[in-house]
């Protein structure tokens, strides 16, 4: 299988938008600008298609100059710093602006509240560096996984908003969907009033998902493996790691040109990579996903709240984060598992004990809901 890390690894299904993201740049190339946020489920090929962003833009001769956010702990405008100061940080040869940044960086404390002047120049600095980048040509601003950058940051994209797109300045900024923090949530209102342009990633569809693989084993994929393969509901991390984890299991086997995946054994392993796409929505969302992977690939919310013992309405709170995440989707007032794959893992994470209590209050509340007999006595035979 190709190292996904490898150069030559393989963009597959998103001829769309790589053509917005031409016409993008072609624009700022010419003097327009752009704003784009960028937005998608954990896995779905942010971070590939900014790596093609970047190549385009190279092509053109229109310089790119990225950050990625940490998450928490980071210091004061790490988001910021990352993108605009980069390797020669605290080296004064690329301009006055830069120099003072520099040094004021070194000396701000972690809280605004304690030194605001200092941050008020900081906001000044790195809004003049932003301002002005656009008069040496045109340039890209990639902020990747804005949903994690730092207060500071936010708080900055969120005034800069108010200017509106910078001529010969392509900003995209990368970040899942909602929920988000109050402070991103101003920042994205912020930038949509200013005319950004949203982009939403999708999963691949099925045709490219086996495309996907395709590329990456260079070879046919086998009926059994594009079983497995269509569980993952075409997030290519998910189909990357199904790859991964079978290749360690040592279950891949090649004759004439396909590939094919022998015996299960391997399946639990995988069970692993269901529980780790999932892990950033906290123990409540999970436990709740849990309960309605028992229901089955897809429930009534309804239903789940009977199960659960909770409000419906609480219900859809949590899920919300299950939705954004692109964990579920709606269809009416009955959710989807999207990846099969997820909702196996979470099944197979259920305590013995808690997953056969859960299946005798499925019988009991589908039944009360007027369910099929079958479908009530196939719960109650895994209550046992
Ligand atoms: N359209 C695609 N074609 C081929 N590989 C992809 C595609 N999208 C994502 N990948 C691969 O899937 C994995 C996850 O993609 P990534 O861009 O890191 O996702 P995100 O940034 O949205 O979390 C990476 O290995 C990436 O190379
Ligand atoms: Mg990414």
């Amino acid at each position: 299988m190709t190292e996904p890390t490898s150069p030559t690894r393989p963009l597959v299904g998103r001829g769309a938008e790589l053509d917005d993201i031409d016409e993008l740049l072609s624009s700022v190339a010419t003097g327009g600008g752009a704003t784009v946020l960028l937005e998608g489920e954990a896995g779905v090929g942010r971070t590939r298609l900014v790596e093609a962003l970047q190549g385009a833009a190279e092509l053109l001769g229109v310089e790119v100059c990225l950050g990625r956010a940490v998450g928490p702990g980071a210091a004061p405008y790490a988001l910021l710093s990352d993108a605009l100061l980069g390797p020669s940080r605290g080296r004064d040869d690329r301009g006055p602006v830069v120099a003072e940044l520099a040094a004021l960086l070194d000396v701000l404390p972690p809280e605004r509240a304690d030194a605001p002047a200092r941050f008020a120049r900081a906001d000044e600095l790195f809004a003049a560096l932003v301002r002005r980048r656009g008069e040496r040509g045109p340039w890209v601003l990639v902020l990747e996984d804005v949903h994690l950058a730092d207060p500071c940051t936010l708080h900055l994209l969120a005034d800069l908003a108010g200017e509106g797109a910078r001529p010969r300045a392509l900003t995209v900024m990368t970040m899942r969907g909602v929920p988000h923090r109050d402070e991103l949530d101003v920042v994205v209102a912020g930038w949509t009033r200013a005319g950004a342009r949203y982009l939403e990633l999708r999963p691949l569809g099925p045709a490219a998902t086996l495309e996907l693989a395709q590329c990456l084993l260079n070879a046919g994929v086998g009926p059994a493996l594009r079983g497995v393969l269509a569980t993952a509901g075409g997030n290519p991390r998910l189909v990357v790691d199904v790859l991964r984890t079978a290749e360690a299991c040592g279950v891949l086997e090649r004759s004439g040109g396909v590939v094919e995946a022998v015996g299960t054994g391997w399946l639990e392993e995988l069970d692993e990579v269901g529980r780790a796409h999932v892990q950033h929505l906290g123990p409540q969302v999970l436990a709740l996903l849990g309960q309605a992977s028992v229901l089955g690939a897809s429930f009534v919310v309804g239903d789940l709240a009977a199960l659960a013992g909770e409000p419906v309405t609480e219900c859809w709170r949590t899920l919300r984060h299950g939705l954004a995440a692109g964990v579920v989707h709606a269809r009416g007032d009955r959710l989807v598992f999207r990846h099969d794959l997820v909702r196996t893992s979470l099944y197979a994470g259920l305590e013995a004990g808690q997953r056969r209590a859960l299946h005798a209050r499925a019988a009991w509340a589908l039944r009360a809901a007027g369910a099929p007999a079958h479908v009530v006595a196939a719960h109650l035979e895994r209550a046992r």
